[in-house]
């Protein structure tokens, strides 16, 4: 089976959402178990460690024991304090970076051969889109990188998913911080990618147009049905998106808690008034408070 159901069935909207129950059903042991049965059909960390050489011989322990799986079209969110090793375990499933000891495993492959199909969306705090460039033109660059014939289509389709219709031809400077982080959304999605991979997409966005930016993700990873991986500081953003949220701890960087957020689909901001949403943020904010805050 390959990875093809999961991007046809985005279209099915009208469906009723049992997907995270039938996730769960095949995670093995307690409910905070973080462990599927094999399958190559998950993005897999097992036993991973990452040390980076610092130099004059000195070493820094970036991730211990790191043991995750995300199933194919489950969204994982990561939340720990500063310099846990959040942004180093998205490095490394977008092979940007590898493990010092352990198996990186998307989909049963190394991430070096998803980055090169280029099956991989990508999209972080810095969202580097390029000022002399269209917003339409930014969205396609990821059919020049891969040496592929730009599908307008698919283009204009994310620029509506992402709420940009009437701005494709603006350049980036005259979007809001808001509208850029849509640009960067709609091209880590255009390609379709079977691993969508966010460092803080809205980091740098004010609390506002953050909590607006939670809904419109949620609303287009309803529609995408991608399997994602968000880094966030925001523990009501991970808990507005995502299927299980896995709470870091530092130093040096491992799993602390793994919590599957069983608050009802579709989500959007509305959720965030729930006593079940406040009881989840309570526990959650009591476990990153105790976490220990890097420096
Ligand atoms: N390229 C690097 N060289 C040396 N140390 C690094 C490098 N990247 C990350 N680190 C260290 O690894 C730890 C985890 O960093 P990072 O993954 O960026 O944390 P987070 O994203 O949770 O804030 C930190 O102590 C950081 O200083
Ligand atoms: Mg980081």
């Amino acid at each position: 089976m390959g990875l093809s159901p999961v991007i046809s069935a985005s279209s099915s909207t009208s469906a009723p959402d049992t997907r995270g129950a039938d996730l769960h059903a095949g995670y093995s042991g307690s409910s905070d178990s973080h462990r599927l049965d094999p399958s190559p059909l998950r993005v897999s960390l097992t036993d991973v460690q990452k040390t980076f050489d610092v130099g004059r011989g000195r070493t820094v322990q970036a991730l211990v024991d790191i043991d995750l799986d995300i199933a194919e079209g489950e969204f994982v969110a990561l939340i720990g304090p500063s310099g846990c090793g959040k942004s180093t375990v998205l490095r490394l499933l977008a092979g940007l970076d590898t493990t010092s000891s352990g198996e990186v495993e998307l989909f049963g492959s190394p991430p070096e051969e998803l980055s090169r199909q280029h099956r991989l969306g990508v999209a972080f705090q810095e969202h580097a889109l390029l000022p002399w460039a269209s917003v339409s033109s930014n969205i396609s660059l990821p059919y020049k990188v891969a040496g592929r014939s730009v599908d307008k289509n698919r283009v204009a389709e994310l620029i509506k998913l992402v709420g940009l219709t009437g701005f494709e031809k603006a350049l980036p400077k005259q979007l809001s911080g808001g509208m850029r982080q849509r640009v960067a959304i709609a091209r880590a999605l255009v390609l379709n990618p079977s691993l969508l991979l966010l460092d803080e997409p809205f980091g740098a966005l004010d609390a506002v147009t953050r909590r607006r930016m939670n809904s419109e993700l949620a609303r287009i990873w309803s529609e995408e049905r991608l399997t994602t991986l968000l880094v966030t500081h925001d523990v009501d953003e991970a808990l507005i998106l995502a299927d299980r949220v896995v709470v870091m701890s530092g130093r040096p960087g491992k799993i602390h808690h793994v919590e599957k957020v069983d608050l009802p689909r579709p989500r959007d901001t509305s959720v965030t008034r729930t006593p079940a949403f406040h009881e989840l943020v309570d526990k959650l904010t009591g476990m990153l408070d105790g976490a220990g805050e890097d420096s």
